[in-house]
Parts: C-alpha cells; structure tokens; sequence
C-alpha cells in the first residue's frame, strides 16, 4: 500500500454535509447486514461525492435509483450527483465475529459492540468519516430476542417490538453529531440503575450495564458518575442534557473508554471494582475515567473537532476538567504531583523522540496513532496555563464566551484560544506557539540580589524536532516566590504589587525579571506548581535544594526540590559505576530522606510522593549514547544505599502507619477512602525501601505468613507482591504464584498477575514471560492481557534491555503477531523502541535489527508502519 500522509494544511470545508443518517442493524448469527438512509445536503456544485468505507458493499442507491460509483483504496466515488438535497441508501454486510481490530463493530464474550473514533464509522457503512459532518442519527437494531436481549444506541429508545425469534428497538439522538459518536451495544447485559436530578429539576435515568456476575462491582463507578455530574455542574455551569445517560463495560477494549452520546463504552477496568480484586488506584482510575468520558459530554460532543488535527481541542481540554474533579474530590496537591510523574515519564521522551508533534498535530498517516500523551496530557497543561493566567474566573468566562459560541459546532484549538483571549480583553496570540511547536522547552534561570531587589533573568530555548528546526520563543507563565535562609517566604514588590508570589510572563528568548524590596540572602522557588510543562534548570546549590525541601509552601516545588537531589544523587552513582568506584553515601540526602519520614506534619500521601525516585526513562530524558542497564544499576544502588541508611525511621513509620490504618475510626478500613488509600500509599512506598534493608528477607517471610491478613485488600496485596516482585527467591515466587490461582477466573486481576510477571527483575523473567504466554487465561488478542505481560516486559530495564538483544526480539516478535489483527495496540507496544537513536552503539544496532525485521513485514499495517518509519528515519 503506497503511503498517504494527510495535512492540516490542506483543510477544506465538506463539499456535502449529511443532515439525517438512519440506521438499520440487521443481526444475524455470523453477519450484520447494514442499511444507512442519508440526507445529503451538497454545499459546494459539481464536485464528486466521495464516501470513507471498508466494508462489503451490497447496493448503493441514489434517490432510489441503483447508482453506478467506483470503490478503490477505501473510498466510494459517484459522479453527477443531484445539485439539489437528495438521498442515499447503501447496504452493506459486516462480520463482527471475525473483527479483531475491536475498531468498527466486533464481538466480545458473546456479544456486539461499537467503536468508532477516529475511523471505525467507515467500517460499518460508506458514510463522510470526518467530525465537521453532523448528522441527526436515528438507528433501529433488530435481532435474535434471546441472544441479544439489550439493543442500545445513542440518544432515547422511541419504540420497539417483536415478531417471532426476533426484536427490534428504535433509538433517536435528537443531537447532530459526527460519526465517531455513533455507537450500538447488542447482548446478554445486566442492568443497574439510578438516577441523578439535575440543577434544573430534570430526572436523568442512569443505566449501567455489564456481565451479570459483574454487577455487584460497579457501585463505585455509578457514584462516581453522579459525583461527576454534580461536579460540572457547580464548577462549570454545565448540564447533562439527555433524559438518559448509559455506561456499557467490554473486556476487549483497545483504551479506556469512548464517549459515544448518551452511551459511553468502557474498559471494565474503568467500570469493576471492590476492595477485595481492585487497588485504590484502579478505583482513583475509575473516578476521574469515569468523570473524563462524562465531561466530554460538553468539551467534545457538544462543541466537537473540526478535523483529527484538532483532538487536543477536546482531549486536552477534557483532561485538565477530569484532573480538576478528581483534584476537587481529594488530595489536590499530590494528584497534581501525579500528573505531572505521568507527564514527565511519558510525554516528555515522547517530545524528545522520534515521534515527537506538537499538541495540534500537522500532519498524520494513521489517526490512530494520535490518541498520545502529547494530545493528551500535555494538552491539558497548555489548557492549565490559560488557567494560570487568567485566574478561575476569567477561565470560566472564556469557558462561557466558548459555549456560547460553539455551541453545536465543529471547532479548532484558535476558536478556544480566540474565546479565551475574547472574553478577557488579552492577547493570546503568541500562545498559539504552545499547539504548533513540538520539544520541551527548558528554560535557564539565574537569580542574583542586586540594588534592593531579586533578579532573575530567564532564558528560554526549544529543542529541534524531526518536525521543525527552529522555534520560537514562547509565552510560559512562571509561577515563582522566594524562601527566606529561616525557610520563610519572603515579600517582594513586582508590578507595583508586594506580594509573596507572582506569575512572571514569558514572551521573550531572554528576559531579566526584577523582584523589589529583597535586601537578604534568598532562595527562588521557581516553576511553582510545575505553572507550564518545561525542564527548569536553576544552579542551586544542596543546601539550596535542603532548604526548599524543607519549607517550601507550594507542593510541587518542595517534592521538585527532593526529585532534583534523587537525580544529582543517581548522576554521581552513574559516574562512580562508570569509573568503577564505589557510589558515595549520600549521607546528606539520607538525613533528608530520614527527616521526611520523621517528619509527623506531613500527609501520608504526599510523604510517598517525596519518598519516590524518578524512573529509569525520566532520568535518562535528554540523555545520548544510553547504556540502559547502567542508569538502572545507578538507581538501584541509590535505592539500596538510602534504604540501608534508613532502615530504622522506615520500620517505625511502617509500624506508625499500619497502626493509623487500623485505628482510622472509618467503618470499614479496607474500604476504598481517599485518607486511607493516602496512608496505604504510604506503606506501598515504605515496603519497596523495607525489602532493601538487611532484615529485607524477614519481611518476605512476615508477608507470606501473614498473608491472609494483608490479603483482604487487594492495595496491600498488590503493595507486597510489588515489594517481593524482584526478590530470586522461591518464597517470593510463591506468593505470586498462589495470587495467581487465586484469582485466576478474575480476569481484571488476571490483568495485575501479567504484570508482575512481565515486569520482574527476577533473572527468570524471560522464561516466565513465554509460560505466561501459555497461560489458559492469557490471550494476546484481548489488549488489557497484551498491554499487562508484553508492555509491562518492554518497560522492564533489565529485560527489556538484555545485552544479546532477546528482549528485543521477543517484543518484535509479538508487535509482528499483534499487527496482523489488532494494529492499534501493535503500533502502542512498538513506540516502546523510540529510544533506539539514543541508545549506545551495541544496543541500537540490536534494536535497529529488529525494526528492520518489523518494516519487511509483507503485509504490516499504516499504524505500525508509520511508528517504524518514524524511529528509522
Ligand atoms: N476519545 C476517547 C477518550 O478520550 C478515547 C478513544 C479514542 C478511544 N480512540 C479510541 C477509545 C479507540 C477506544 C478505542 O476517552
Ligand atoms: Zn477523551
């Protein structure tokens, strides 16, 4: 197949919208057949009307009339078509069953479900695949009575009935919509329902629906719904606007949900939990999934994209109103530290790799191949920095002038800026660098006292990207204060204002920044709150770096203060190993790390943050010439080293936080509660130290002894066997081994066992992996169980990373297996090569070798095609 790169640039408006698409779904037991009804409406004469679609084509009509038309390389050509409003009918007959892609219409366990976005539409019938086509969408689904008894579709059911075997519903959308929203769901589902009243006195039907022997684990995803609801409610002013609002959970699911109008799909990852199979991250997970796809419902299906250039529009935006729930339910300051590890671990190699893009893409093969953490996460920081600079208030008000604006339409990332900006009287116009203009900026800071006041002059630079040479300076607003020697903040006068901090605006390569009426010796706390996604690099000395750990009052910049020591710290082992010395004792760090765990103020939650040590890909970022094993070595030493030196303080405070969770006076301790999940945060971050410590191997045995008590919750049955994961011993993996069979017909905690296998450190990971592959609950074509073994193995350094290159081969060999039949996943596992330039010289030849052998593949897909090509080039 010959490449075909799409463009933003060449952007046109549709030649022909489609004002009603009615749907008919007829179910058989081996096939669909497919009727869509179109009304056309042309916008532009004498142009061809041009269909996306893959599927077999039945029967095309046009008003009628059998048309001629020509079908090549997925598109559905007739020419002459009428000037005027006319109709188009076109059959076609789809084989769900078959489907492995789990795009379009496929079958799971039985039963049938949709997904649509970007391009799974084109799959189903011939149709305009692209979001600025709106359409109203009536679908009527007809079926056997008792092999598929619930037949949903978006919108209201408006009427239904029977003859014989079979049933049939009709459902309405009474929104126009693109078809990337569409969505149907036929099967054997169980109902739970409940119902939310809005602010305006509307009672809103909620319907859950999954396996029956699932019911009894959705509980929290339904509160979670209503919390969601409430919440967009009082914090945006916005209104669930359908008499019924319903949630379908599948198992074979290529992400973790899809906001199809009134009738969200989900990963029953994102649906099932108790406290007995899911951690209280899986539930947090839930809670702000749950929140995301729901506030779509307004930042998405109400005011949609223009075109897939746009995602970041909707994602972006939808991430930072999901961030903001979850923040607004609990624990803001240490979610927002989550983010910002998810963000610098992911994104950020991301923006330094071959795959690198700017938030608002400019250009794609495969669409699929979007849905990133560039789109996603650092979209939400650059909808984050309106916020920062123009305060709650003013967001809001851009958030209105949007609504009021858009409302209904098809929109791009400059109409949201342009409201923005608008609705408060400023410029934003050098903002717009933040969608087009990939890499991470680094801004380089020096601060000096001089004549009275703090000066601080900033400079900023953006890396080249495989996309773009030279960049422009950009406008990062910059959150900063000063911490007085006494750890108090100091006041300072800028802009007229005496304030204890401020938001410096940055427009310029070099700016020089002056904070007045500072006469004592201080320490800037910069990039406050992480106020833009950029490294920040400012020459403090330890005792600087002690000092903001120690006081400073914004979050992020004291955990930032402890994360730069951990890197300094991993940077010295890395050079002592490579001069073959011993690495240092960081005696100062480890009477830091001692004071942080002493410390009683602290909130448990936030002291695990402080305790954790940046990841192997966040301490190589902006790295050449990796040797892998090296960095890991360094940050393993580290970790031995600080842990041996606390061995102490960290079994006291275990014993202090255990006693805290057991004393909590909330009813049921194992319950998932945000203080509780906080203090179990606390003991997962403490075991992983406590197995380094020399009485290492009691804890082992003081597990598996007292498993039965650790085991009534499965966070601290996670936490221990996270704990022991890595130990080469035969107790340790007993304990997994047993996890394994006892919740082997769970397949969601099924999903945890792969992980730990494909995950371990153990040096028999490699055979483990393949009998894993083996396993009768294991499948490579469901992508929870893919993603648990094959993409955990590939973020295992030492596996991953072998010196003969098997690891290597191994997770080739799996992307080549996958892509044949599910090429989105195959093009998620294979980004785990997009180190390979920066690898050193043995293991990039290893790693090139392979995506060799993965781009000779005969018939490889676009998605993967695309990723290879991209880190070959
Ligand atoms: N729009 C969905 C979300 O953000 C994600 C999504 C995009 C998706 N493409 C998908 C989900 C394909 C499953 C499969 O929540
Ligand atoms: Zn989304």
């Amino acid at each position: 197949m010959s490449k075909t790169v799409h463009y933003l640039k060449d952007y046109q408006t549709p030649a022909y919208q489609i004002s009603e698409t009615s749907l008919h779904f007829d179910i058989q037991d081996s096939q669909t057949v497919v009727t869509a009804t179109l009304q056309i409406e042309p916008q532009r004469s004498g142009e061809s009307l041009v269909l996306d679609g893959s599927a077999e084509l039945l029967s095309l009509k046009i008003n009628g009339e059998a048309a001629e038309y020509c079908l090549a390389d997925e598109k559905l050509t007739v020419e002459n078509v009428p000037h005027e409003p006319f109709c188009v009918e076109v059959q076609t007959r789809i084989l769900p069953e078959a489907n492995k892609s789990l795009m379009g219409l496929y079958a799971s366990g039985g039963n049938l479900f949709t997904q649509c976005e970007p391009e799974g539409f084109r799959k189903i019938t011939y149709y305009a695949d692209r979001p600025d086509v709106m359409a109203k969408f009536t679908t009527t689904i007809e079926a056997d009575k008792t092999r598929y008894p619930v037949l949903l579709s978006n919108g209201n059911p408006v009427a239904k009935g029977e003859s014989g075997s079979r049933h049939w519903v009709k459902w309405v959308d009474p929104f126009a919509k693109p078809s990337y929203l569409f969505a149907l769901v036929a099967g054997q589902l169980a109902k739970t329902e409940d119902t939310f009243v809005t602010r305006s006195g509307k009672t809103v039907k909620i319907e859950f629906y999954t396996a029956a022997a699932d019911q009894a684990k959705v509980g929290f995803a339904v509160e979670s719904l209503k919390h969601a609801m409430k919440w967009d409610e009082t914090r945006f002013g916005l209104e669930y606007d359908l008499d019924i609002f319903m949630v379908v959970a599948v198992g074979d699911f290529n992400m973790g949900a899809m906001e199809n109008k009134g009738l969200n799909i989900f990963n029953t990852k994102y649906v099932l939990a108790d406290s007995r199979t899911a951690t209280d991250s899986d539930f947090e997970g839930i809670e702000s999934v749950i929140g995301h796809e729901y506030f779509h419902n307004w930042t998405g299906n109400r005011v949609t994209c223009r075109d897939w250039f746009q995602l970041s529009l909707k994602e972006g935006l939808t991430v930072f109103r999901d961030q903001e729930f979850s923040a607004d339910r609990a624990s803001r300051a240490v979610r927002r530290i989550d983010n910002i590890r998810l963000l610098r671990q992911h994104q950020f190699p991301e923006d330094a790799g071959p795959t690198a893009h700017p938030v608002r893409p400019a250009s794609y093969e495969e669409m699929n191949n979007f849905y990133t953490m560039t789109v996603y996460e650092k979209g939400a920081e650059v909808v984050r920095m309106y916020h920062t600079l123009l305060g709650e208030a003013g967001f809001q008000k851009g958030m209105q002038l949007y609504f009021q604006r858009h409302d209904g339409q098809a929109v791009t990332c400059d109409d949201f800026r342009m409201a923005m900006a608008e609705a408060n009287g400023i410029n934003l116009d050098q903002f717009a660098l933040w969608y087009s203009q990939a890499g991470t900026p680094t801004l380089d800071i020096t601060g000096r006292l001089k004549n009275g006041g703090f000066e601080l002059t900033v400079k900023q630079s953006i890396p080249p990207t495989p996309d773009m040479a030279d960049k422009q300076p950009m406008m990062i607003p910059l959150k900063v204060a000063l911490i007085k020697r006494n750890g108090e903040a100091a006041a300072f006068t800028y802009q007229g204002k005496t304030v204890e901090e401020t938001v410096l605006l940055l427009t310029e390569a070099e700016q020089t920044f002056r904070l007045e009426g500072v006469a004592e010796d201080v320490v800037p706390s910069l990039l406050r709150g992480f106020s833009a996604p950029v490294h920040c690099r400012y020459p403090y000395s330890e005792a600087d770096l002690l000092l903001l750990l120690a006081h400073d009052t914004d979050e992020f910049s004291r955990w930032e203060a402890g994360q730069t020591l951990f890197r300094r710290a991993v940077a010295d082992n890395l050079q002592a190993l490579a001069q073959g010395e011993a690495c240092p004792p960081h005696q100062g760090l480890a009477a830091a790390v001692k004071q942080i765990l002493n410390d009683q103020t602290l909130d448990a939650a936030f002291k695990a943050v402080l305790l954790s040590v940046p990841g192997s890909s966040e301490l190589w970022d902006g790295a050449d010439n990796i040797h892998p094993l090296h960095y890991h070595q360094a940050r393993e030493t580290l970790l031995d080293t600080l842990a041996q030196a606390c061995a102490e303080e960290l079994a006291a405070v275990y014993q202090w936080a255990a006693a805290q969770e057991a004393e909590s006076g909330l009813a049921q301790p194992y319950e998932y509660h945000p203080q509780l999940a906080g203090i179990r945060s606390l003991l997962a971050a403490l075991r992983l130290l406590l197995v380094r410590t020399p009485q290492g191997g009691g804890y082992v045995q003081q597990y598996s002894d007292g498993y039965e008590q650790f085991a009534r919750n499965m966070t601290h049955e996670i936490s221990i066997l996270n704990a022991v994961n890595h130990l080469d011993n035969e107790a340790a993996a007993q304990l997994l081994a047993d996890f394994g069979h006892r919740f082997a017909d769970d397949a969601l905690v099924m999903d945890k066992y792969f992980a730990l296998i494909g995950s371990s450190h153990r040096s028999d990971t490699p055979q483990r992996v393949e009998a894993a592959l083996q396993h009768p609950k294991f499948s490579l074509e469901n992508p929870n169980k893919a993603r648990a073994l094959i993409g955990s193995f590939s973020r295992n350094v030492p596996h991953f990373h072998a010196e003969n290159g098997s690891g290597y081969r191994f997770v080739a060999d799996k992307v080549i297996a996958i892509d044949r039949f599910n090429p989105q996943i195959a093009a998620r596992l294979v980004q785990a090569f997009n180190i390979c330039k920066k690898l050193e010289p043995h293991r990039r030849s290893l790693m090139s070798a392979e995506l060799q052998r993965i781009a000779a593949q005969p018939s490889l897909s676009k998605d993967v095609g695309e990723i290879v090509g991209k880190i070959l080039a």
